[in-house]
């Protein structure tokens, strides 16, 4: 819950990591499911720990996409409902304006215009942010996310569910160097990117190492964690210099990773991130982006609004 006055009143996270953690990601179906018995539930309960009623509220947001139809519908379908019960307005909120936007959430508001990388389990790319609501996406994953690679070569290693913060976890105790995996298309112009080769150079070194022992684990852990930290690394000083923009926000589940902020610390730049707390998907940051949208007049229609594909280029 968000109030203009107050920011952040309440919140809460029902985590569904033990629900796919066996199966190494999200399974949609089993997701939606849980969410039809969890979400009405937790909004009463955050409801009632701002000591407010929903009659009180002032405007209900939703995530509208992009992400998992089945699950998009449960959350759209019960905050249109909710809304109109009460007679205030929904408001569609893009999942990745929303991670952008949590970074004005924490102690220091980058001005516009800024360069974002966004980096969540669905999705990578850099993005110049103008204005509110006006994005140009200067480049993107042509294939598996930033998130997507710590999740599946997690898996690899036997790790947990989600991956990032395992693997960041079990490389702390990785040696430099004894792996060394490719820095995907930073050796050519543009700055796309492509993170699913690295399954495969992680998998030749699981097949190559003769004992995958906790040793090797962590030696593996940490040169995946450096392949993709100096890839994006490298893809943020080309869309810094290109832009001529020198603030940049990192923001999504990744930009919580340590070494990643730690390292992009070293750019020429001014270099913004929400609190750890919000990177990772959460309510809040959804509340947040809907209230900046409210406060300039941007409501949904009663139609249960949901786009499983979504770009950020096309939000009105
Ligand atoms: O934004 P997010 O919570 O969910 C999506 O919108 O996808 O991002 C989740 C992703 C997962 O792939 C997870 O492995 C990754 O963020 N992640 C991390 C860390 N914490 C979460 N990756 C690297 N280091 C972390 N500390
Ligand atoms: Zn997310």
């Amino acid at each position: 819950m968000y109030d203009t006055s107050l920011g952040i009143i309440s919140q809460n996270i029902y985590s569904q990591v033990d629900l796919h953690s066996k199966y190494g990601g999200v399974v949609p179906e089993l997701a939606s499911r849980d969410h039809i018995r969890k979400t009405l539930p937790l909004i009463n309960q955050t409801i009632a720990e701002a000591d407010l009623s929903l009659d009180q509220l002032d405007g209900i947001a939703y995530t509208a996409g992009p992400g998992l139809t089945p699950a998009l519908l449960v959350g759209a379908t019960l905050a249109r409902a909710l809304a109109w019960s009460v007679n205030v307005p929904a408001i569609a909120v893009h999942h990745m304006e929303a991670h952008l936007l949590a970074t004005l959430l924490s102690p220091s508001k980058p001005q516009l215009p800024f360069i974002a990388l966004l980096v969540s389990g669905g999705h990578t790319m850099l993005v110049k942010a103008t204005d509110f609501g006006k994005y140009e996406i200067l480049g993107e994953s042509l294939d598996d996310a930033a998130g997507e690679a710590f999740d599946k070569t997690a898996k690899l290693l036997g790790l947990g569910y989600p991956g990032g913060p395992e693997i960041a976890r079990m490389a702390q105790h990785g040696t430099p160097d004894v792996f060394t995996f490719p820095r995907p298309m930073t050796d050519r112009p543009g700055l796309d990117f492509s993170f699913s080769g690295l399954k495969t150079a992680v998998q030749t070194a699981v097949k190559a190492s003769s004992e995958l022992d906790n040793q090797t684990r962590a030696d593996i852990a940490l040169a995946l964690e450096e392949a993709i930290v100096s890839t994006l690394y490298i893809k943020c000083r080309r869309a810094i210099e290109e832009q001529n923009i020198s603030r940049l926000v990192l923001a999504g589940g990744v930009a919580a990773n340590q070494r990643l902020r730690k390292r992009t610390k070293l750019l020429d730049a001014d270099v913004h991130y929400p609190p750890i707390s919000l990177c990772t998907d959460n309510g809040a940051m959804i509340a947040y982006a809907g209230h900046e949208r409210l406060r300039r007049g941007m409501s949904a229609d009663l139609v249960v609004n949901c786009q499983a594909r979504w770009s950020i280029e096309s939000i009105e």
